[in-house]
């Protein structure tokens, strides 16, 4: 699948809640799935593939074979601050610090529509909280300073004509 790139606008659509888990979701769900190893990246939210579904897929193990597969995800608990460098795949080449909750409980569904929480710290942690903001259309960039911003909006459009 092909991975929106900042600032395309349709990232910030914002993605509805999955209703019906069926053979389509869980290809829509393998696919995302091989183009977050393919990128390669640690998170991928539908929203990023021009999806407006309540997705996300995520791989944090070391030899890319535990993928957490969250579907509806709402943050239900916090705690703490973190402080954690963020890349994304929508925006190439930039690593950023973003403030975020340091614990999180989940709640979503996996793909059979069975729900489930999850605990988590740490990069997972960030990763998520990362995802769910994209389902909501926000970007982390977005959280940075006007001047940061304005200096990534420079390179992303430079990133864009020497693709052309
Ligand atoms: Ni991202």
């Amino acid at each position: 699948m092909k991975i929106l790139q900042y600032p395309d606008e349709r990232l910030h659509l914002v993605a509805s809640r999955v209703d019906v888990f069926d053979e389509a979701l869980k290809t829509l769900v393998s696919d995302m799935l091989e183009t977050m190893y393919a990128a390669p990246g640690v998170g991928l939210a539908a929203t990023q593939v021009d999806v407006q579904k309540q997705i996300i897929v995520t791989d944090l193990s070391e030899n890319r074979d535990k993928p957490v597969v969250l579907i509806n995800p709402e943050i239900i608990a916090t705690s703490g601050r973190s402080y954690i460098e963020e890349g994304c795949l929508s925006v190439p080449g930039i690593f950023e610090s973003v403030e975020r909750a340091e614990n999180i409980t989940v709640s979503a569904r996996n793909q059979d529509g069975e729900p489930f929480e999850i605990r988590a710290d740490g990069l997972l942690s960030v990763c998520i909280q990362h995802e769910i903001d994209h389902l909501k259309g926000k970007v982390f960039v977005e959280y940075l300073s006007r001047l940061k911003q304005t200096r990534i909006l420079a390179k992303m459009k430079k990133l864009a004509r020497e693709r052309m």
